[in-house]
């Protein structure tokens, strides 16, 4: 609910969409396309390089002037006005949500609880910037006086599929003699796979957790100390081979990471969205302060272009709008998100966790249960290997998924003719899903009858394009902000908190319970349910058959 207006699906400006979606299901992009010559045009937005092509959607004028009726409801701008402005829009954590203050400029101001948080904000940036320059430039030693030339990142969830996805796709930034890597699953191959080529002298670890208390990050962080000093012997290397990112300086302290070697944020900063805190210091390591500056301009761009621009041009909200349309009127239970770039292949990922972990929610911001779908299923792979892969169902499958296609026009690995090859895959896919082939086309073709159902592609099938000149540290900031602000107003829309995670605990604290009873001698009393119980039987009789 927003605005004690109501429950959002019985709202006028709802169900004027539902009415209108009786017509619009009806209607076939092929037709909408030859009945309007400027349809590519008018509906297409470009904000900061980057350009949304949104006229493959299933929509006409009308469903967004609706839509567009329904975000001006909802109150988003004033929602937006209260997340920029500090407010404590994290209500069930009492926290303001001010991840757009960690790429504001040096003199812009923004106050919490009275106190303007833009020099601390800097304060860290130029901490991190000193430090990554030490490193970068072989300054920073090891305890045998030897520089530095692997990063590890410690990290789950926030803490590493920010960091990762960014490096990834700007390692062709990177310093080639440093090498950036990430472990961050409980499965102990992770580490050991990383770090069997490393030598213990030359590497750095961040252990990177906003609470400190996250179970895998610990213990993850807890072999690195052991391995580190399996290999030196000596307790004062950790100094030197440690660096903590955090907003828990005790627990850092209390792991034995000098506080000098901590850097800090914020309880505003979710972890989802803290890639440009100072999580992401193994990507400042990497490519350097100028580039990860460069990269939060484009974030600071694109916020101020949500902040500011009218909603019709607006790109975050049009794209939240268009995915509230095909998730509420559609029936659309996922999203595919295809970015036509190798260095975006960890974006799918990423964007799983800020999409699904921010809107996965059924209970709205009065505590009652939604009576509409919230967050969708996030799902992606980067093309062209997608099209050999799971492409089949969304060309002919019977679901409805609506995609976004991510490319540029220049590579920044050319090669060959590979990038207009990759290009012109990606605008195939977005054509021929949207207007497919008719059986009369496969049989003028020649096809035999028995195959033209087979042959046949009924299209209409809704998709984005979003194209950049480049992937550049600025673009991928953009492009970054651009989901995370999408994300922010479908949430508004749907009246839910969009900041907290509750869902995540309670997993959690059942693991807690069960580790002992894997790890006990003694074969322990089980008082789960049935199937849990009789899991943790065969696990452990499992290992004692291995003996
Ligand atoms: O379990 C979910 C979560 O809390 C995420 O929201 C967060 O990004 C991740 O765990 C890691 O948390 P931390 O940075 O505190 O280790």
């Amino acid at each position: 609910m927003t605005k004690g207006r109501g429950t959002l699906s019985q709202r006028p400006e709802w169900l004027a969409l539902a009415q209108h979606c009786e017509t619009v299901r009806s209607l076939h992009l092929r037709d909408l396309f030859a009945a309007d010559a400027e349809r590519a045009e008018r509906f297409a937005v470009e904000a900061g390089g980057l350009l949304l092509d949104y006229s493959k959607n299933r929509i006409t004028d009308e469903t967004l002037r609706l839509l567009l009726d329904l975000a001006r409801a909802s109150g988003l701008k004033e929602r937006i006005e209260a997340m920029f402005g500090g407010e404590k829009i994290n209500v069930t954590e009492g926290r303001a949500v001010l991840h757009v203050a960690l790429r504001a400029p040096r003199q812009s101001r923004l106050l919490v609880d009275g106190e303007n948080i833009i020099p601390g904000v800097h304060a860290v940036l130029d901490r991190m910037s000193a430090f990554a320059e030490r490193v970068r430039g072989g300054d920073w030693r090891g305890h045998s006086g030897r520089p530095i030339r692997h990063v590890v990142n410690l990290g789950i969830g926030g803490s590493d599929l920010g960091p990762r996805m960014v490096w990834e796709a700007l390692r062709h930034y990177g310093q080639p003699d440093l090498q950036i890597a990430f472990v961050s699953n409980i499965d102990g191959s992770d580490f050991t796979s990383v770090t069997r080529e490393l030598d213990p002298a030359e590497t750095l670890f961040i252990v990177c957790s906003k609470t400190f208390t996250t179970q895998e990050t610990l213990a993850n962080a807890h072999a690195a100390r052991r391995w580190c000093l399996d290999a030196t012997g000596d307790e004062s290397a950790i100094a030197k081979h440690f660096v903590a990112v955090s907003s828990n300086a005790q627990e850092v302290a209390r792991f034995g990471i000098d506080p000098a070697n901590m850097f800090g944020f914020w309880d505003w900063v979710g972890g989802r969205y803290s890639c440009t805190s100072a999580v992401g210091l193994s990507v400042m390591i990497g490519i350097g302060p100028e580039r990860f500056r460069e990269m939060l301009a484009g974030f600071h761009a694109l916020d101020e272009h949500f902040r500011t621009a009218p909603f019709e041009r607006n790109l975050p909200v049009l794209l939240a709008l268009l995915g509230v349309w095909y998730n509420g009127f559609f029936g659309c239970e996922s999203h595919c998100v295809l970015p036509y770039s190798q260095s975006l292949w960890r974006l799918p990922a990423y964007l799983q966790q800020l999409d699904m972990e921010s809107n996965g929610k059924g209970i709205g911001l009065d505590g009652n249960p939604v009576a509409h779908q919230t967050g969708p299923i996030i799902w992606g792979e980067p093309g062209t290997n997608g099209q050999h892969a799971f492409y089949q169902l969304l060309h002919q499958g019977t679901r409805l998924v609506p995609c976004d296609f991510i490319g540029f026009s220049r590579s920044n690995a050319p090669l060959g003719r590979h990038h207009h090859m990759l290009m012109a895959n990606c605008f195939a896919q977005s054509q021929a899903l949207a207007f497919g082939r008719t059986r009369r086309e496969v049989e003028e073709e020649g096809v035999s009858a028995r195959l033209v159902p087979h042959r046949s592609f009924e299209g209409n099938r809704p998709s984005n394009t979003i194209l950049a000149p480049l992937l550049t540290p600025g673009v991928l900031g953009k492009l970054i902000a651009l989901y995370e602000h999408k994300v922010f107003v479908q949430g508004a829309i749907w009246g839910i908190n969009s900041f907290d995670q509750w869902g995540v605990e309670l997993g959690k604290q059942l693991a807690d319970r069960i580790i002992p009873q894997l790890e006990a001698d003694a074969e322990p009393e089980l008082s789960h349910d049935a199937s849990t119980n009789a899991l943790i039987g065969h696990y452990r009789r499992g290992r004692s058959s291995l003996r």
